[in-house]
């Protein structure tokens, strides 16, 4: 009885307020004459007016008209968890929950339950939609979620639909200007003082959510669709990805914001044979057109190359090793042949089980790859094969990619993020870790927090990276992409190019930059990705970093940071009272004071520091470094210049 009767049939407008733990966040759900609608406030200021909700259904009504509340469920949570991996060890799950069960008042009397969290961090809700009477199946057509922030907010965006997915540079724009559809996490900072960042958790089985502004200038959810237009075909009972705020006063602050993980289910299964890895490969040879992908007189992957390369890992420290262009495939033009390439046999110059042993006996962890080029139909004939074809060769991580501006599934161009690709990257997961493979995933699909459940999945690409180096990029995309990108979770840039003045490859970046990204820019699997003989020549003390810096952290600290301009962030290695530091800045040049409080009282520690010389810089002096040992305390100050287009690195460790 009780709820239904209270806000039943002739109650058509109803309101209730969730508040975060803390009490500063404050979101208000709202049934206005049967339409639903949420909003926001944080400590009495807005920070999105009223929104509508709804989801448009094929050959139906759209669901989140004439509704009316039948329960209301609410509940408060508080428990830490234990990471296997990741930027912190231990992650606190804080948050109010409120369940809407509405039912509609016409005859078809279909069900719908949005449910929300309040974190002190943000909000998070969902619809559910349970099995019905009258259906078991259903077409979405649109989800008609809003987030109405106020339109003269600043946005960071990268836009969606595009040949080169989420590849491109991030532009500041006025919300007003987000005409067209831009991904998530899509960062906004509102007039107000709010720093905000929409994104979603748990997608599984959806097309990815985008963003673009409808005609009454609120920002509208634009759910990726799938070759027929519609935006996805789910069995019920049916739950949508999680809609994400994450709501700051400083940019900063969203760093830390642990909310795509917390609305991510645990494990279900046992993942203790998953393990961080740092890795070199054969790979950037290829980049600055020393060998090649393709057969040939300068092919990479060649069995002399492999021990070679096993051998400079094992000199070097760094227990994994990728190499590419393998298998066949990759003769002629690969990204219009993807569609012939097989995953099972490797060219006559490549002899898997001699390296593999070869790498075992010492101690490397071989990181295989898979170049799909997007044809899904290929590798989904191929992929148990080829996982097994690793796993029987000792090889527990591969590297996967889609290259290609749309993928090919039953003979169809998808999107990347559609349903269908959200699906299929699932699907490689799953198999995966049937066969105890990690998986670093190229051209994959946005981050939402999965690898809570799924730790196999250690890190994807997803955003422009080392390899748009050579004109692409200019130093304020390391600079925006903690505030964006990052935010939704590792992403393998391939950092440690210390050939930083190749003339294919002439990089916007300082040397003492490259051994920053190790801190800024977090990934489940690291990549040292420069050929050995540079890390042996060019500088082996600074390679001493590389060797030194961990994958996996005891807890994040950011610093300071202003987005697309600098960032720093200091990391506790995991199971260690070691400390790594790490700073990037854009095209200018500047002085940053570091305030290390963060370590232990009353202990002598030393650092060990990484920085530009002072007339260091990205386009003229990119080699000009200084390597300094000091002696510090948390009382101690460090004065840091960081060259244009540089940045620093620092371990800091007890004496
Ligand atoms: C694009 C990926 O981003 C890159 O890392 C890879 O080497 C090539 N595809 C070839 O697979």
């Amino acid at each position: 009885m009780g709820l239904f009767n209270l806000f039943g049939r002739k109650r058509i407008n109803y309101e209730h307020k969730i508040s975060s733990p803390d009490g500063r966040t404050v979101c208000l759900f709202a049934l206005r004459q049967g339409h639903l609608t949420y909003s926001i406030e944080k400590d009495g200021k807005i920070v999105l007016k009223e929104s509508r909700l709804g989801i448009k259904l094929m050959g139906e009504k759209s669901f989140g008209d004439n509704l009316t509340l039948v329960r209301l469920q609410e509940k408060t949570y508080d428990k830490s968890w234990e990471t296997q991996w990741g930027e912190e060890h231990w992650i606190r799950n804080n948050y109010r929950e409120a369940a809407f069960y509405l039912s509609e008042k016409t005859e078809d009397h279909r069900l719908l339950t949005i449910r929300f969290k309040v974190f002190n961090e943000g909000v998070a809700f969902r619809y559910e939609i349970p099995p019905q009477p009258k259906f078991r199946r259903l077409a979405i057509l649109d989800e008609l979620t809003e987030f109405r922030v106020d339109p003269h907010s600043s946005a960071w965006t990268i836009p969606a639909y595009q040949p080169d997915r989420y590849e491109y540079n991030y532009e500041k724009c006025s919300v007003y200007e987000i005409k067209k559809s831009v991904h998530t996490p899509l960062t906004i900072q509102t007039p107000n003082g709010f720093f905000i960042s929409i994104h979603e958790a748990a997608l599984y089985d959806y097309g990815s959510m985008t963003i673009k502004l409808n005609e009454w200038n609120a920002l509208k959810s634009d759910i990726t669709p799938l070759s027929d237009g519609t935006k996805a075909y789910v069995d019920l009972p049916f739950s949508t990805p999680w809609r994400t705020i994450f709501i700051h006063e400083s940019a900063i602050g969203l760093i830390t914001n642990r909310m795509l993980l917390n609305l991510n289910d645990p494990p279900t299964q046992d993942f203790s044979w998953v393990k961080p890895l740092k890795f070199m490969g054969i790979w950037w040879a290829m980049f600055v057109g020393e060998w090649t992908w393709a057969p040939g007189e300068r092919h990479g992957a060649t069995t002399e190359h492999a021990f070679e390369y096993i051998d400079a890992c094992k000199r070097l420290g760094v227990h994994g090793l990728l190499i590419e262009g393998w298998n066949n495939g990759w003769e002629g033009d690969w990204l219009q042949n993807g569609a012939h390439s097989n995953f099972t046999e490797p060219m006559p110059d490549f002899d898997l089980p001699k390296i593999s042993e070869y790498a075992q006996e010492n101690n490397v962890e071989l990181v295989g790859h898979h170049e799909t080029v997007g044809f899904v139909d290929n590798y989904e004939k191929q992929m148990e094969d080829a996982y097994k074809y690793y796993a029987e060769n000792g090889i527990h991580y591969i590297k996967s990619g889609y290259a290609g501006s749309m993928m090919t599934v039953y003979g169809q161009k998808e999107f990347h993020h559609s349903q269908i690709g959200v699906r299929h990257y699932q699907k490689a997961l799953e198999l995966a870790a049937k066969y105890h493979i990690m998986l670093i995933v190229h051209e994959p699909i946005k981050g939402t927090g999965t690898e809570r459940t799924w730790p196999n999945m250690l890190t994807r690409e997803g955003a422009r990276g080392q390899e748009y180096e050579g004109g692409a990029l200019d130093p304020s995309h390391a600079c925006n992409l903690p505030f964006t990108r990052l935010l939704a979770g590792g992403m393998d840039y391939t950092s440690g190019i210390f050939d930083v003045t190749n003339v294919t490859k002439r990089l916007a970046s300082t040397l003492a930059r490259q051994l920053a990204y190790y801190v800024t820019i977090f990934s489940g699997a690291q990549m040292a990705a420069d050929r050995p003989r540079f890390y042996e020549e060019v500088n082996p003390d600074a390679f001493k970093f590389i060797r030194d810096v961990p994958v996996s952290w005891e807890k994040t600290v950011p610093l300071l940071g202003e987005i697309g301009h600098y960032y720093i962030v200091a990391r506790q290695e995991r199971d260690s009272t070691n400390w790594f530091i790490g700073g990037v800045t854009d095209s200018d040049g500047r002085r940053v004071k570091i305030n290390l409080d963060f370590l232990d009282k009353d202990t002598a520690y030393q650092a060990e520091i990484y920085r530009d010389a002072l007339d260091a810089h990205y386009r003229d002096n990119q080699l000009g470094i200084i390597i300094e040992t000091k002696d510090v305390t948390s009382e101690s100050m460090l004065d840091i210049w960081l060259a244009p287009g540089g940045g620093f690195a620092i371990k800091i460790s007890k004496k």
